[in-house]
């Protein structure tokens, strides 16, 4: 559907304006781009999880042929390291000493004419190691402990006491494992040093923060740094933070003296750029006979590299998502000698979710009661914590819409009573309240001479859709088409953007174009106010309203002149204004800013005989405020649901509890759903504009993913009576 057809610029499912650009190639993803004179890079990865170098060789590689630099620790120069975002942190600088922290830990990197020459090279670079113990174990006692770094965890009310009065207690350990964030596209940076300006082509989700970095590491000023990515290959977090192999890119360029690529391998994407850390959860809940929560109590422990400070708060999502009288949380990290965890869709939540929404389904079955009954008695109808009504919330209406779309009156409740032919069938749902997570930004928006306009931003669109909704919403504000409206991201000499994450980016940018868009209107009033040629002449700016490329007087659509007139009779070949957002504050607004909320209900098919294990139906039901665009939207959740069932039954990342080593660090042997595992999804959106955010908008990128996991084990034990409590769920745990 287009604008045209709809005369709406906002919320049907406009197509990808970017589409023609990606189905034909012209859309330049960062492993596309050649540079002229550009040479390529390869990776010298250790082979140990711990120690030192004793001694790195490079003169086998640089005697191969053409290669054009080798740099090791032995080598490099110094860097500084880079600023640390909340939460994300940022690790350390590659190449500073001879320490080995983990396996497949960046020690060099060879830069050679070809990226054969330069795999070839790499591979000749001999290392040397005084290995050490490696620590791979979450309850290893050597392991460092991090108690709060960011000071998140919780007490609030009277938690043993609400123990002390509850009627069932269910007391659980949860585990999940390590997932890696696998975009397609192979994690890829260029880099280029020209006349003391660096020139950087990234996979990141923050084109700011690589620039702020690059600038900080190198030792250089921001206004000499520029970070592109105009498209990138797929996210998932994986390009949240500054990874070691772009600043050794950077490095390798400015030691070759010439432009260099590297593009990682796929087994080098398991090593280099994060994964979701695996956890060990204890949760206890305690309710009362006639179905009250009155204690949750949510501990936390996951993996943090050494020398890394990327912190997960896994049990966050358990202070607000029920009224409870009494809530604990805390969430501590191991230092553990392996691959450096990181976001990965949903981080913290992806997991959390899992350990309580399973926690409340073993509550419930305690009591008798029905699950979903059981959440929607406990609903929050304020934040628990804050006692403010929330800036919307409609999680009753994703219940009770997912129930009748899903048929959720069928289920029977006793374990392993609905049965189909062989099949054991079970029903499982579970709720999400995700966090309110949204970031300062800037955009600017300038209306050119021929009347259209032109939107930019560093921000990037990592394949969400941030291309279209940010053109529909800025069509919708200036009374123009969508085919009028450009949008330029992925360049860091743009207005500061925050990362494409954290389900942040719509709002946060969406509320900078909207400001924007609402000054340029009125720059054109105050323009026209006093011009005596002008039909709006002493119109005051709420007296303007904007539609087809025009400027008229509310109720008057003939009263008006267009955008393009007022430029050409002021002589005026732009004008354009800027934009910026910032999180909105609870004590502002005397409200709780409100995160998506949604409920996944999920039917699952066990084999009684051979215990295989199929989803075989989801309805997903979300509140993401005001949905910009319902294509995309929908998008976002099918793929988030896609992630869920991996998380649920496939994917897990084994290392080798000896070497450290990854021991399934391709797609062959990671398991993510294919088609065959991915039944028909149902996506519904309730709700309506959030009333924290100027656009109405609530993040939706990572909600789709979150409750998969718990209400595929709810519905797991709906099916055969087995409860699981660790990921992923697996024929072996069934039989
Ligand atoms: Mo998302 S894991 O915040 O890119």
């Amino acid at each position: 559907m287009t604008t045209a057809e709809t005369g709406r610029a906002v919320g049907p499912g406009l197509d990808r304006v970017d589409a023609p650009l990606k189905v034909t190639g012209a859309a330049l993803y960062p492993n596309d781009v050649s540079w002229p004179g550009m040479a390529h890079a390869a990776l010298v990865r250790s082979t140990v999880a711990a120690g030192r170098v004793l001694d790195i060789d490079v003169a086998p590689a640089r005697r191969a042929p053409g290669v054009l630099a080798a740099v090791t620790h032995l080598n490099a120069p110094r860097l500084a390291r880079g600023p640390r975002p909340p939460m994300i942190g940022a690790p350390p600088a590659p190449l500073q000493d001879d320490r080995v922290l983990h396996h497949g830990q960046h020690l060099g990197i060879v830069v050679a004419e070809s990226p054969e020459q330069a795999r070839h090279a790499a591979r000749l670079v001999r290392v040397e190691y005084e290995p050490a113990e490696a620590v791979l174990d979450l309850d290893d006692a050597r392991a460092e402990l991090l108690v709060d770094p960011w000071g998140l965890d919780t007490e609030h009310g009277d938690v043993d006491a609400g123990f002390a009065r509850s009627d069932v207690v269910v007391e659980e350990t949860y585990t999940t494992p390590d997932n890696t964030n696998n975009p397609l596209g192979l994690m890829t940076t260029v880099a280029s040093w020209q006349g003391g300006l660096l020139t950087v082509q990234d996979s990141t989700q923050w084109p700011s923060n690589v620039r702020t970095t690059l600038a900080a590491v190198f030792g250089v000023p921001e206004s000499r740094v520029r970070v592109l990515a105009p498209f990138v290959g797929g996210g998932f977090g994986a390009g949240l933070r500054v990874w070691s192999h772009v600043l050794l890119t950077v490095l390798a360029a400015r030691e070759a003296g010439r432009p260099v690529k590297l593009v990682l391998t796929r087994p080098e994407m398991f090593t280099s750029v994060g994964h979701r850390p695996r956890t060990v959860q204890r949760v206890r809940v305690g309710a009362t006979r006639d179905g009250t929560l009155v204690a949750v109590e949510h501990d936390s422990v996951a993996p943090v590299a050494m020398d890394d400070d990327n912190v997960e708060p896994v049990s966050h999502s358990s202070t607000f998502s029920y009224a409870c009288r009494g809530i604990r949380t805390r969430d501590r990290q191991a230092r553990l000698t392996v691959p450096s965890p990181g976001s990965m869709r949903a981080p913290a939540e992806a997991q959390g979710n899992f350990a309580l929404e399973t926690a409340i389904d073993e509550v419930a079955h305690a009591l008798g009661m029905d699950p979903l009954a059981f959440r929607l008695h406990n609903h929050a109808d304020d934040h628990p914590l804050l006692g403010l009504p929330w800036s919307s919330k409609a999680l009753k209406e994703c219940y009770r819409l997912g129930a009748e779309r899903f048929g959720w009156s069928r289920r029977t409740p006793e374990p392993g009573s609905l049965r189909d032919g062989r099949d054991l069938v079970g029903y499982g749902v579970a709720g999400v309240c995700y966090p309110f997570i949204q970031f300062p930004c800037q955009a600017r928006v300038s209306v050119l001479g021929d009347g259209s306009a032109h939107v930019r931003s560093a921000a990037t669109d990592i394949g969400t859709g941030t291309y279209t909704v940010m053109t529909q919403l800025a069509a919708e504000l200036l009374g123009l088409d969508v085919g009028r409206v450009r949008f330029d991201p992925g360049d860091s000499d743009l207005p500061y953007a925050p990362p494409a994450g954290g389900s942040g980016l719509t709002g946060a940018l969406g509320n900078a174009v909207h400001a924007a868009c609402r000054r340029l209107v009125r720059d054109f009033c105050d323009l026209v106010r006093d011009d005596a040629a002008s039909p709006l002449l002493g119109a005051a700016p709420e007296e303007v309203a904007v539609a087809g490329g025009r400027l008229h007087r509310v109720g008057d659509p003939g009263r008006g002149e267009s955008y393009a007139d007022i430029l050409a009779r002021h002589g005026l070949a732009e004008l354009g204004a800027d934009g910026r957002s910032a999180p909105p504050r609870a004590e502002d607004l005397g409200m709780a800013p409100a995160g998506a909320f949604g409920a996944k209900f999920v039917e699952v098919r066990v084999d009684a005989e051979l215990r295989l294990l199929r989803v075989a139906r989801v309805v997903s039901v979300v509140d993401g405020g005001r949905i910009l665009n319902e294509k995309t939207a929908t998008s976002q959740i099918v793929g988030g649901t896609v992630g869920g069932i991996g998380q649920a039954l496939f994917e897990d990342t084994v290392t080798d509890p000896v070497t450290g080593r990854i021991a399934n660090a391709t797609f062959g042997d990671y398991l993510v759903p294919v088609h065959a595992d991915v039944p028909d999804m149902e996506v519904l959106f309730v709700g309506g504009p959030d009333r924290a955010s100027a656009t109405g908008t609530k993040g939706i990128g990572e909600i789709g993913l979150v409750g998969v996991a718990a209400a595929v084990g709810n519905a797991v034990f709906h099916a055969t009576g087995r409860r699981v409590r660790s990921l992923p769920i697996t024929v072996e745990q069934l039989l």
